[in-house]
């Protein structure tokens, strides 16, 4: 952050630009036709059709002028590809873990990993879960078990490490179930509940009673970027380290890493880091048979090569504040309308809470995926629900009911400038003004799986004509 004059800060962007590409802004009416025609589901949006895409940080960072020049240098090899060794030897300085399995993206990682730990009946304690995580793991029989410090499902808060799991938890499942426990598994900047780290002190602590107990600790390092910046800046031991010695502290304690290179290293692609061979060699077969060759996994080399430059960045606290800086503004900015939000900001994006946003509309009416349908129509700011619709229903078809309604709008890295931050905040505003317009949703169309991707759903009255009546009278008939 920089601090103005006025006293007010401002997060500076570190970064000039280079290359850009053309979005489209169209007519509120336009807007109205677009998400109908994406059956009011956001993932079904064709991207000509939105102005600012707050969707996900997936996939979307910007890449530096080094990454790109970098990938130019892919040895397009099927086996032993020289990129490959590049990619193994950056990931063991920044790890330092000495084997590596590449795969084509994260979920491809949690595939394999549930696929050689988990057995019916399994369950797999974490501080919180992730979609594609708890899918792969039901898949197989397992069980989830959410072991978040209470604090963390708290929407504002001071908890400067919400995503922290609670020591006595884990201990207590442990005595109860313990020979069903596989692994353990943290998440770096916990997605679902907002983009909260967890601390060096939570990680020591929960690592250290694995160890006591011989289970194995698995860490989800894709949000790890934003994490490291939260720990350099908010925990006290860490203010004399390096984020480098950070990364090499929190890889210690860990059994197996794996990652999205969705998010880690602002490229596409995934991969497993151990220092334990004999895990390895447990999943390595897979390899092959889902991903691709053990020296690409699925990877374009292209992209390998700007992970290996991704990585690097990864190290330099510039880079990483840069999208928990834009996000901190945005809440900041939010907060001072009166709008409510995740607190504190964490990484990934600003949150919205919906449940109080729209506190009207019950959850089994899907009060999240309504405000990311009314704020699209409002704006073409595309954000993604986090709530019940992401949720998967009971055997017996009931609502599994999300712990926390969420809209998040996803602050991809590097990639947004300050006014279309500014342009999201005042359109929020205004929604926020006639949020008793937004009614719920209903689906139509329903998969049984991961149904938030391709759900098609409808509203449950007339409310979006009328909400875009309203946006016509205050800003011109037909206006963007
Ligand atoms: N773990 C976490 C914490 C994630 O955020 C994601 C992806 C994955 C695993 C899966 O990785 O997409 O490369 O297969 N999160 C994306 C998101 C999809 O929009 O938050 P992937």
């Amino acid at each position: 952050m920089i601090k103005l004059r006025n006293g007010e800060t401002i997060p500076l962007e570190m970064h000039k630009v280079k290359v850009v590409q053309k979005t489209y802004l169209l007519p509120v009416r336009e807007r109205l036709e677009a998400i109908t025609r994406a059956s009011n589901n956001t993932f079904l949006l064709p991207t000509r059709e939105v102005f600012l895409d707050m969707l996900t940080d997936s996939g979307t960072n910007a890449m530096s002028d080094r990454q790109v020049a970098a990938s130019m240098m892919a040895d397009d090899s099927y086996a032993g590809s020289e990129t490959f060794y590049r990619l193994k030897d950056k990931l063991k300085s920044f790890f330092g873990t000495d084997y590596f399995l590449p795969a084509h993206q994260g979920r491809a990682c949690e595939n394999i990993i549930s696929e050689t730990f988990i057995k019916e009946g399994s369950i797999v304690p974490m501080n919180y879960h992730f979609t594609t995580t708890h899918a792969h793991i039901a898949k197989r029989g397992g069980e989830i078990a959410e072991l978040l410090i209470d604090e963390g499902f708290e929407i504002t808060s001071d908890n400067p490490f919400k995503g922290n799991m609670c020591p006595d938890k884990l201990r207590n499942l442990i005595k109860t179930d313990g020979h069903r426990i596989p692994y353990v598994r943290m998440e770096a900047g916990t997605n679902l509940i907002g983009g909260q780290p967890f601390s060096l002190a939570n990680l020591r602590e929960i690592s250290a009673i694995c160890k006591a107990n011989n289970i194995m600790l698995v860490l989800d390092a894709s949000l790890l970027s934003d994490n490291l910046y939260f720990i350099k800046m908010r925990e006290a031991e860490a203010k004399s380290m390096s984020v480098h010695q950070i990364v090499l502290e929190i890889a210690k304690q860990c059994d197996i890493i794996y990652f999205s290179a969705r998010k880690l290293g602002s490229a596409r692609g995934g991969g497993i880091c151990s220092n334990n061979l004999k895990l390895i060699d447990a999943m390595k077969e897979l390899i092959p048979l889902y991903e691709g060759f053990l020296t690409y996994g699925g990877m374009s080399t292209r992209e390998m090569e700007a992970l290996v430059v991704g990585l690097d960045e990864t190290l330099e606290l510039d880079i990483i504040s840069q999208g928990p800086m834009m996000i901190a503004h945005m809440a900041k900015e939010l907060i001072k309308r009166g709008i409510p939000v995740i607190t504190p900001p964490g990484g990934l994006g600003c949150h919205l809470d919906a449940s109080e946003f729209v506190s009207h509309i019950p959850q089994n009416e899907y009060p999240a995926g309504a405000l990311a349908a009314a704020l699209y129509i409002i704006s073409g700011v595309r954000g993604m629900e986090r709530g019940t619709m992401s949720e998967a229903r009971q055997p017996d078809g009931t609502e599994t009911l999300s712990s926390m309604e969420l809209l998040r709008l996803a602050v991809p890295r590097r990639m947004m400038t300050l006014s279309q931050i500014e342009y999201a905040v005042d359109r929020i505003h205004w929604l926020y003004d006639n949020r008793h317009l937004i009614e719920g949703l209903e689906f139509f169309e329903e998969p049984k799986i991961m149904r938030f991707f391709s759900g098609r759903l409808r509203p449950l009255t007339g409310w979006q004509d009328k909400l875009v009546e309203a946006f016509e009278r205050d800003f011109g008939e037909n206006s963007r």
